[in-house]
């Protein structure tokens, strides 16, 4: 998952200077995509409880992190922006400031004693009583929630999105799998789905209101269930019903986990045009001991055949990895392994970590025996590699013919125009009059750098 932190503006619409409004509220949301689709829920929630979304941070007086706990450094960052939200509340000591999402889990009343800048802790699935927690906090009252649920799913909540072209859905929450490197389990509890009717109620409306993709969000979607539901049905149910909502809507998914891929999945995929060939199947190591120390639950040799038994069924399919240098024992011989499935496999893409050691969980009890610098001269020549692997697959695509869902301008001008294909490869061309923000359009590459194709507009209909 795209572990890039964004900040999120939340209304469109002017707001009221906060000395009129006691209840203007602004959210920067960190870590994964669940996190983004999170802050969502939880502006949905807030809305209907008639708070304001702050555009700025100067106009909110309640200033919410929805927080990530994955790795170390993901954890500094926020101790950082604490440290400046200090000078805000310096100024307007009425400013409550509350951390959401996995570090309130993972931390909670540490954070309230440690920080004193801290005024509530809210984990994930404590979403539905952040009024109660705001309301308490503006009494001058120190809160916390982070109860986790085996339940809650938000299934009946509207979250509140801006117009756009991508929308997430989260179809389940938590995970089960316990790998031993991972707090995730622990910051979000069991794995539980939402039912797929009100996924495809949702993407019914996103579609009505003119979203041309959404993504499936779960940290481990080929276990998604929905036993409840007359509809009822697996992973592979759930996308072909989304497929069928409007054709012209892309559907993408994320992420699976490599043991539970099964082949009905990959003949969904094939059969429905508009599911993505692109699945996003995380290795972390080409090591079986490494693997088993980190309960991945699969050997290369089962990834490897997966990866082939996907290519044969989807022939189209692309694929992306997460992968970790320097898991507790690693040596050369198991770094080289990494290379050498990275080789095998050919990503299209792939996020890259050194290891970080998370308390609570069982790789935590092992030594972190690899020096840093060795973490890091293992993690830079996986991120050489795969831009090596990334440039050559890419410059294979010149002369070939994509479609691809227009963007919007370019990062770099104004006079061409970006989207992505199918297999999610961000695509430049020359903006053209006729053609809008949301459109198909067909592309004929003749340039390629390892993270971005380039090309002409062909000129047929779509
Ligand atoms: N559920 C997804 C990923 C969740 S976290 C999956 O099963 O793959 C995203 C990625 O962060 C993981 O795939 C892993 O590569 C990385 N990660 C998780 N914990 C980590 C840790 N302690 N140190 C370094 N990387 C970690
Ligand atoms: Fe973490 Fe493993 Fe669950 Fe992914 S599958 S969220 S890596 S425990
Ligand atoms: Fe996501 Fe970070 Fe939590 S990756 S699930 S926000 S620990």
């Amino acid at each position: 998952m795209n572990m890039s932190k964004m900040s999120k503006n939340m209304n469109k619409s002017k707001t009221m200077n906060k000395n009129m409004n006691k209840n203007n509220i602004y959210i920067e949301t960190y870590g994964c995509q669940m996190n983004f689709a999170d802050t969502e829920l939880v502006m949905g929630i807030l809305k209907h409880q008639g708070y304001e979304l702050a555009q700025d941070i100067e106009d909110a007086n309640v200033i919410l992190l929805n927080t990530c706990s994955i790795r170390d450094n993901a954890e500094q960052k926020i101790y950082n922006r604490l440290e400046h939200l200090k000078g805000i509340k310096r100024n307007n000591p009425g400013t409550v400031i509350g951390i959401l999402g996995c570090m309130a889990e993972r931390l909670r009343k540490n954070l309230i004693e440690e920080k004193k800048v801290v005024d509530l802790v809210v984990g994930p699935d404590e979403y539905r009583r952040l009024p109660e927690f705001i309301d308490t906090a503006f009494a001058g009252e120190k809160g916390i929630g982070v109860k986790l649920s085996r339940t809650e799913t938000y299934d009946d909540i509207i979250p509140y999105r801006e117009d756009g072209l991508n929308a997430w859905i989260s179809v389940m929450r938590g995970c089960d799998k316990f790998c031993t490197f991972c707090v995730v389990p622990f910051t979000r509890g069991r794995e539980r789905s939402r039912s797929l009717d009100s996924i495809v109620s949702e993407i019914k409306q996103l579609s009505e209101r003119g979203f041309r993709e959404v993504t499936l969000l779960g940290q481990n979607v080929n276990s998604y269930s929905d036993n409840g539901s007359a509809a009822g049905g697996d992973f592979a149910d759930l996308l072909a019903a989304s497929a069928l909502v409007d054709r012209s809507l892309r559907i993408r998914f994320t992420t699976s986990h490599p043991q539970d891929l099964s082949d009905k999945l990959l003949h969904t995929i094939a059969e429905h045009p508009n599911i993505c060939n692109y699945i996003h199947l995380p290795v972390q190591s080409g090591s079986n001991r490494i693997l088993e120390l980190m309960n991945r639950t699969y050997t290369i040799e089962h990834y490897l055949d997966l990866i082939e038994r996907a290519r044969k069924i989807i022939p189209s399919v692309s694929f992306s990895t997460d992968i970790i240098a320097g898991f507790p024992t690693e040596t050369i011989e198991d770094h080289l392994m990494t290379l050498d499935v990275m080789q095998k496999v050919r990503y299209d893409g792939a996020y890259m970590f050194k290891y970080s050691p998370r308390e609570g969980t069982k790789a935590f009890a092992m030594d972190d025996d690899v020096p840093d610098e060795a973490k890091a001269k293992r993690l830079n020549d996986i991120i050489e590699l795969q831009q090596k692997i990334s440039f050559e697959i890419n410059q294979q695509q010149i002369g070939t013919e994509e479609i691809i869902l227009v963007e919007g301008p370019s990062k770099k001008s104004d006079d061409f125009l970006s989207g992505r294909t199918d297999s999610n490869k961000v695509t430049v061309f020359p903006r053209h009059e006729e053609i809008k923000v949301g459109d198909y359009v067909k592309v004929k590459i003749n340039r390629a750098t390892s993270a971005t194709l380039f090309g002409g507009l062909v000129n047929d209909k779509l």
